[in-house]
């Protein structure tokens, strides 16, 4: 299964950095070129994460579960996966879902440094895959000088997961009380 898992994981790759760029250009532009790019955005991120959804699948079925138990630098390349997927999954909804006020005041912004966050934890997840796959590359180098050392487990301490939790549950009351609020 490795040189499928190899071939798919260039499609949400291409479609999420593609993505990225739309993101930046539009961020600081309100010109037709931008504006007509943005037209594909939702349609791309949706691609995306159909393409990615399937790499992660295949992924799966390249080594054994045990092996990726295994190791760490396996399951670093998993959890990163994990981000990566969902956190595109999000971006989609978000442009989806919020139409053409993603663009309006502040929420540019955001969208910008969500995009550079998915940039980020796209470029680990391959950096990772390039690892297991005997491509090795700097970018880890930089991770390294970050203070994570990606042939180590990466681990949270349990009061940041305690304090993630809460932020998400804290977000989700947010939007019920702004749907409400609107409806
Ligand atoms: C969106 C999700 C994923 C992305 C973007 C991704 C990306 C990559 C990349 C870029 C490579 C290196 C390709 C190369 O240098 O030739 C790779 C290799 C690899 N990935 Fe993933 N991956 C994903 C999900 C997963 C998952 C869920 C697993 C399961 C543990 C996995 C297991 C592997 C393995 C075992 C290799 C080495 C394949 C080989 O020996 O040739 N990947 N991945």
């Amino acid at each position: 299964m490795a040189p499928y898992h190899v071939m798919l994981v260039h499609f949400p790759i291409a479609l999420w950095t593609t993505a990225a760029l739309i993101i930046l250009m539009r961020a600081f532009s309100d010109g037709a070129l931008a504006r007509a790019a943005d037209g594909a955005l939702t349609f791309l991120l949706f691609l995306g994460a159909v393409t990615g959804a399937l790499a992660f699948m295949v992924g799966l079925l390249v080594w054994p579960i045990e092996a990726v138990a295994g190791s760490p630098l396996a399951r670093n390349h998993l959890l990163l996966a994990i981000w990566s997927l969902a956190y595109w999954i999000v971006l989609w909804l978000l442009r989806w879902r919020g139409g053409e006020r993603v663009w309006q005041g502040t929420w540019r912004w955001i969208m910008l440094g969500l995009a550079a966050l998915g940039v980020g934890l796209q470029t680990i997840t391959g950096t990772l895959g390039g690892y297991l796959a005997g491509n090795p590359s700097i970018v880890s180098e930089v991770v390294r000088r970050l203070g994570w050392e990606v042939f180590t487990t990466f681990y949270l301490p349990d009061w940041i997961l305690i304090l993630l939790v809460i932020a998400a549950l804290i977000m989700i009351a947010l939007g019920f009380i702004g749907s409400r609020a609107r409806a």
